[in-house]
């Protein structure tokens, strides 16, 4: 593990070693392997158990595969074509109670994420690495998934087993790297605000 990826406390190595490359081996994969990546997300904690998240796959030899690709922007296609599975997630933002009401889900983003988040660890420990995606056609995804009106439309996921870095394009080749983080001190506080303006500064990339 780099040296950018020391913690101040000891944590699990899988945490660690979860990281977003971008040079994919263009090879297919089991479906029992992503199977097994869904099976993680379904653990994951939600707001009344309700799970309001879906998740649509294509594996890179489906019949769905390149119009799957096709909704992420260019950039993203560009190095998310050598993927072996493509994941877009959906979070339903109501639900309908034994009442036949409609009630909204504040959560559902949050809880979504939070299978994302078991879905890419499980991805990690599997010996895969799993790239979140926002930079997509959100509109385009709308229509052609024949999203139902009441899900949001949240992330892709592209996953795949890493590749040489060498295969990248060269201006990404140097940023083919596991990041680092802000202090601890930065964003984990004692107590409420202290009144300080709190504009979210840019970091580098
Ligand atoms: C919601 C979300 C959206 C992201 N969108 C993109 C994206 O469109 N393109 C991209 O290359 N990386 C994207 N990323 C990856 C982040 O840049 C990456 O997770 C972040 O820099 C931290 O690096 P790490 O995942 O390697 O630890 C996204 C990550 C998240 C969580």
């Amino acid at each position: 593990m780099s040296d950018l990826r020391r913690p101040n406390f000891p944590i699990e190595p899988l945490i660690l070693n979860r990281w977003s490359p971008r040079a994919f081996v263009p090879q297919s994969m089991p479906y029992n392997d992503l199977a097994t990546m869904f099976e993680a997300a379904r653990w994951a904690p939600s707001a009344y158990n309700q799970q309001p998240w879906r998740f649509h796959y294509a594996l890179r030899d489906d019949a769905n595969w390149l119009s799957f690709l096709d909704l992420l922007d260019p950039f993203n296609r560009g190095w998310a074509q050598h993927a072996s599975a493509l994941v877009f997630v959906f979070s339903a933002r109501s639900s309908r109670g034994r009442d036949d009401k409609v009630r909204a889900i504040p959560s559902h983003s949050f809880d979504t994420g939070a299978a994302c988040t078991l879905f890419s660890l499980q991805a990690t420990a599997l010996g895969y690495h799993a790239h979140t995606v926002a930079g997509l056609d959100y509109e385009a995804a709308r229509q052609q998934l024949a999203v139902p009106q009441n899900m949001a439309v949240e992330v892709a996921i592209a996953v795949g087993r890493r590749a040489n870095p060498e295969t990248l394009p060269t201006e990404l080749q140097q940023r083919e790297r596991p990041s680092t983080r802000l202090p601890l001190s930065e964003r984990f506080f004692a107590g409420p605000f202290a009144g300080e303006p709190q504009t979210q500064r840019e970091l580098p990339q």
